[in-house]
């Protein structure tokens, strides 16, 4: 991912496959030490709208991996941002549905889409509200959404009971040994292998693992762990 602008540390021109700066991923559902009152929706529009772009515009890597053999059906994208995961899915034929707290964002994941001749359904929601319709998708996409642990059990309980027999789930996130080098600096809402490994029960496994990237900023480049599950509902 790139850089977040707010807060003064703005790295405009480096873009950050996959990663946000430590520090800068407090807003999600997280009322503390934010103004107090501010929604996660409310506290996300104020970090995207402090910048034109917060975060990269390409795909997830791991998933033009994983989900790019896939044939195309019904997707479903939870926490999108600014849609660089939805509109790489549409452009492969996929129907997706973009979901995320910030109007700001979501009204860029749009734009996005319509610019590349794309469509997306988008969905303005916490995550704590948003219920998806049983065994609707084909994909369920959850990526760099970093959570308070009760919050995030609850949207993974979400996202397996969303998929469609045979459809697959897409989890990624930042590794909590990278505490303070990538998303919110609370290692509670960082991942293990562990956690991914209870977010993905009762599907079959394909992948459970912790991955190394490069994470370009604050003038340096250095390497970010995160956690990448895969698996399918039989
Ligand atoms: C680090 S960004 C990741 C965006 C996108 N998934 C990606 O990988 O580029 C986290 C996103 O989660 C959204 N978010 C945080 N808390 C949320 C909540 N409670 N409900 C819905 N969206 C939330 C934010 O608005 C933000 O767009």
């Amino acid at each position: 991912m790139k850089a977040p602008g707010a807060a003064g540390h703005d790295h405009a021109g480096h873009d950050h496959a996959g990663h946000d700066h430590a520090g800068h991923d407090h807003a999600g559902h997280d009322h503390a030490g934010s103004g107090g009152s501010l929604s996660a929706g409310e506290m996300w529009d104020q970090r995207y709208a402090a910048t034109d772009h917060v975060w990269t515009a390409e795909p997830d890597e791991l998933l033009v991996e994983l989900a790019g053999p896939l044939e195309p059906g019904k997707a479903l994208d939870l926490a999108a941002g600014e849609g660089r995961n939805a509109c790489w899915l549409a452009s492969r034929g996929w129907q997706v549905t973009a979901v995320d707290a910030s109007r700001v964002a979501i009204e860029r994941a749009l734009a996005r889409a319509g610019a590349q001749g794309t469509e997306l359904t988008t969905l303005v929601a916490d995550l704590a509200d948003y219920e998806p319709e049983a065994g609707a998708f084909d994909l369920v996409v959850v990526s760099n959404l970093h959570l308070e642990r009760s919050l995030h059990s609850l949207v993974l309980d979400r996202a397996r009971v969303a998929l469609a027999p045979g459809g697959h789930l897409f989890v990624v996130g930042h590794h909590r040994e990278s505490a303070g080098l990538g998303g919110p600096p609370d290692p509670e809402r960082l991942y293990t292998e562990e956690i991914v490994r209870e977010a993905l029960a009762g599907l079959d496994i394909l992948r459970l693992e912790k991955i190394e990237r490069l994470h370009e900023g604050h003038g340096s480049t250095h390497s970010v762990f995160d956690v990448l599950g895969w698996a399918v509902r039989r």
